[in-house]
Formats: C-alpha cells, structure tokens, sequence
C-alpha cells in the first residue's frame, strides 16, 4: 500500500533518523518536507533537512520553510542543548552541505497545494512544534477532507515535565489536539523514550554504507554527549504512519494546558467529552528497534 506523505519537521538528531527512514520506507510517497522553528531555529532546521535531502537522496523533493515561532507568544527557553546550536548535535558538518532549492511557496502554501491536489489521502506526520500543522488547517480548512490522518509526535500522557514539541507551542497544540476534526494519531513521549539505541544497534547502523554511517555518526557524536540515552521519538511516529496499527492505540478525548503556570505545555485527558484522538500506548519496542534499523539498512 502506498502512503502519501508530508513530513513537517524541525531536524533535530531524532528528526534525520525520522526523514531517513521515510526515504528509505518502498510505502511511503514523500510529497514535501516543510520545516518549523524548534530544535533549532527555523533557518537552521531548513539548512538541515537541505543536508538530509541529499544524504536520503531524495533529489529535489520540495522542502519548504514554514514558522519561526509559535502563534501566539514568545518561544519558551530551551533548557537543555541535546540537539545543539546547529540542530545536529554540533556535527551537521557530518551531513552534506544544504544545497538546492527551497521552496519558494513556503510551508504552509505548500502543504495546502498539495493538499488540493492529492488524488488519495495524504498522511501529514507532524514531529515538531505544531505551528504550521495549525496554520494550514485554520487557513485552509477546505484541503481536510484530503488529508487521511496527522501521526504526532508529542505529549507525555505519563505527568511531568511537558514535552518539548507540544510546550513549543500550546496554543497550536491545542487546536490541532482539541479543536480540529481531522483524523489524528498522537506518538506520545512516554512511549516513545523507551525506544533508545544501544551500541550495538549503531554499530549495525554504522556498517549499512556511507549513508547509514553518517547517520550513525550524528547519533553516536548525541550519545557521547547526553547524561540520558539517545531514543527514536520522531521514527516511531513516522513509522506509525507508514505501518498504521504498528503502536497499540486508544482514542482518548486531550486538553492541552495554555495558562502560564507551570503545566503549561501539558497534554492531559480531557474532563468533556472531546472528540477523540487515538494516542499510542504500547508497542513492542524491541522488534521496532529492529524494524527501524532494517529499513534503514536498505539506504546503504
Ligand atoms: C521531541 O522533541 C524534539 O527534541 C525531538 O526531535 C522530538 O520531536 C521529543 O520530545
Ligand atoms: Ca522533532
């Protein structure tokens, strides 16, 4: 089965693994990159799915810039460096250097043209902040019908602390989790951080052909430089979208928390009835460890 695609993004150590795997995935139809302030800001994220493009070898795929910082205020301060200054861990140097085109659209122009285009449905995966995700739907309410389904990457339905996606930008969270009707699946962080990488892992990575190792290069620079293991958030959700059922769901109706104190960010069960929104619960990560690292495997 082919799955049309559209991945927004902000590159990002787990997002190059999660670009890298939708090029590699015979499924998925990738249509357009479009990339989102996060990790990093926007001009580097772009700079870095440029380099991804020709490492995945995805030619001149369109990747398009979409928003510099959330819809409503500032961009919260990031506490932790785990992506870097460069998005990369500080090795984008790794990566080919960005060339080609960028789109001249922008991202959220772009996702809608495609959108209205589409002769089948299109799977938007959303790994970053959800402002564009937002922004199209608000803007462009008539292309839903188009879109099959948004897998997210986001949330710790498992309490403290908000995760870094939804807590980038609450407001769009909660229009996209709360507010919307269009088909969604949310990857939340409470699954996804135990899906980390060992050693052993890379070094079958690392072994798979010039483009494997320099991803394996970018995460294993990660993995020296973190107290905490290097886990595959963003993959996980690509490969949801890709291999729907992959993660064992439940629809839960969500509220996202958009006071100022110090839950902000939060995504919790609704207390109404909300429409629902299927969220992984489970999965066995073992096998899709090994699922991830077998596909990617076939980049060489
Ligand atoms: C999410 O935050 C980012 O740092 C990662 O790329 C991932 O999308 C995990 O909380
Ligand atoms: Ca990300």
């Amino acid at each position: 089965m082919t799955v049309p695609m559209i991945i927004d993004t902000d590159p990002g150590v787990d997002d190059a693994v999660a670009l890298m795997l939708a090029a590699a995935s015979p499924e998925v139809q990738l249509l357009a990159v479009t990339t989102v302030f996060g990790n990093a800001g926007v001009e580097v994220t772009t700079a870095n799915a440029l380099r991804l493009r020709t490492l995945a070898g995805l030619g001149n795929l369109p990747v398009a810039a979409g928003a510099a910082r959330p819809l409503v205020y500032p961009p919260p301060r990031r506490t932790d460096r785990w992506h870097g200054r460069d998005g990369l861990g500080g090795h984008a140097d790794l990566l080919p250097e960005p060339s080609g085109p960028v789109n001249a659209l922008g991202a959220v122009p772009l996702m809608a043209t495609l959108l209205r285009g589409a002769v089948a449905p299109v799977t938007l995966v959303a790994i970053g902040p959800l402002t564009n995700i937002a922004l199209l739907l608000a803007v462009h309410p008539e292309v839903k019908p188009r879109i099959g389904r948004v897998v997210i990457m986001g949330g710790n339905l498992g309490g403290a602390p908000a995760e870094f996606n939804i807590s980038s930008d609450p407001e769009a969270a909660h229009r996209v989790l709360g507010e919307e009707d269009v088909a969604t699946t949310l990857v939340p962080w409470n699954l996804t951080q135990r899906a980390t990488v060992d050693g052993g892992w890379l070094a079958e990575l690392a072994a798979a052909g010039p483009r494997c190792a320099a991803l394996a290069g970018i995460i294993g620079q990660c993995r020296q430089q973190r107290s905490t293991p290097v886990a595959l958030h963003d993959p996980l959700a690509v490969l949801e979208a890709t291999v729907s059922g992959t993660l064992t769901t439940n629809p839960m109706a969500l509220q996202v928390v958009c006071d100022h104190g110090p839950d902000r960010g939060a995504v919790q069960p609704g207390d109404g009835p909300g429409r629902p929104v299927q969220v992984a619960c489970d999965a066995d990560l073992t096998s899709i460890n090994a699922m991830i690292l077998h596909r990617l495997r076939a980049l060489r």
